[in-house]
């Protein structure tokens, strides 16, 4: 049954983010991405935004670090409920753990949940015991300690920093407009955020980058690439890391990220790699679909530069959704302050009663 993506319809008139998608751009409360991400820290992403309301980068350093300790305070309740999850899942239990309300307190409550929740999850899936949160640090270093302890390497931070700042808002994305459909419905931010975590999590929206690892393992070499690929798209598979429901050129996030990762670990032989499959998988795509451009996007290079900075591949959701939730918080306050109930219509096309109701056309 055909069914409607929705695309080129609009939903919602937004101050946060803009997406061109045939230029290529994403703009940001006024800034290029491009410009933005290299040296943009998370809490000044999450003031541009206003995911926390009004309040500046410095305050939100200080009060986010505050919220980490309260969370990590609750942090063994959750890991018992957890149990069994894969660590997105048991993000989601953890974020469903706080009260429903609204606000900058709320959003501060979920932001700083984010990290913690993600690095004990992770460390009590491996058998490792959490780490507790340090005062005083910003959240990405603090997320790198928790995570996998010691002092945080500044390049590594960096480089998380601007993966973070560049996925924090997108545009109508999937697991945008779900919070902003339950945020229209009134019900609280929590609420909102588990919502679009649970969009969030699917393989065409933020499930990807793992995946773009598992394809390069399987490529193995550069000279493996064309064929792989070739096999992989007679398969009627779809390539992980590629194609974009608006990019209709090259997601600007994906140089971004490209010119992150070459800082970050210049000359690696994964990043090598990467690049060669990536020229092949864009010369195969052409070839088998001239008529519909399909370009690399951003979990191409999300995947090598989460792994660079030392995250198993099952925290790679969870990392988008770390960055994401500056962007979900905005949008949840923005629907609630200038949005109206959202509720779209369907066509009816199931079977009519034989007798008795009229069909009403
Ligand atoms: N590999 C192979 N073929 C593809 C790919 C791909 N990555 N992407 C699209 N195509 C093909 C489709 O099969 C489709 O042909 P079909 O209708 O005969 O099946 C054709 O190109 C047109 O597809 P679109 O209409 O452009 O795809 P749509 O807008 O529905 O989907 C999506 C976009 C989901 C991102 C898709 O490109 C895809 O599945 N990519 C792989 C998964 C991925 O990388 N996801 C991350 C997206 S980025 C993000 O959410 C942050």
């Amino acid at each position: 049954m055909g069914g409607s993506g929705l695309e080129g319809i609009v939903v919602a008139e937004t101050t946060l983010s803009h997406v061109d998608g045939i230029k290529g751009e994403l703009i940001v409360r006024g800034h290029r991405i491009d410009a933005l991400a290299p040296t943009a820290t998370y809490e000044g992403m999450a003031a541009i935004l206003g995911a926390a309301g009004a309040i500046g980068e410095h305050e939100l350093r200080k009060r986010l670090a505050e919220a980490r300790r309260v969370t990590f305070e609750r942090l063994p309740a959750i890991l018992v409920a957890a149990e069994g999850l894969s660590v997105t899942e048991g993000l989601r239990v953890g974020l469903a753990s706080i009260p429903d309300a609204d606000g900058p307190d709320a959003a501060i409550a979920l932001i700083a949940a984010m990290p913690v929740l993600i690095a004990g999850l992770a460390r009590h899936a491996s058998g490792l015991t959490p780490i507790a949160p340090t005062s005083g640090r910003a959240s990405v270093a603090d997320f790198l300690s928790m995570l996998l302890g010691g002092e945080p390497d500044p390049a590594a931070v960096r480089a998380l920093e601007t993966y973070l700042v560049t996925v924090a808002d997108h545009g109508m994305n999937a697991s945008t407009f779900t919070a902003r459909v339950v945020a229209s419905t009134g019900s609280g931010l929590a609420s909102s955020v588990v919502a679009a975590l649970g969009a969030l999590k699917g393989p065409l929206h933020g499930g990807a980058p793992g995946p773009v690892l598992d394809m390069l393992d399987a490529v193995g070499s550069a000279e493996s690439a064309p064929r792989w690929i070739a096999a992989e798209l007679d398969r009627g598979n779809r390539l992980m890391g590629f194609g974009h429901r608006i990019y209709r050129t090259r997601d600007p996030r994906a140089d971004v990220l490209k010119a992150a990762l070459a800082h970050l670990a210049p000359g690696t032989g994964r990043l090598a790699l990467a690049t060669a499959i990536e020229r092949a998988a864009l010369a195969a795509l052409e070839r088998r679909q001239p008529e519909r451009r399909l370009d690399t996007n951003v979990e191409f290079y999300t995947a090598l530069l989460l792994e660079a900075v030392g995250l198993d591949r099952a925290l790679f959701t969870p990392a988008f959704a770390f960055g994401r939730v500056l962007g979900w918080c905005a949008h949840v306050a923005e629907q609630k302050a200038t949005g109206r109930l959202i509720r779209p219509d369907s066509r009816y096309v199931g079977p009519w009663p034989a007798t008795g109701a009229a069909k009403v056309a």
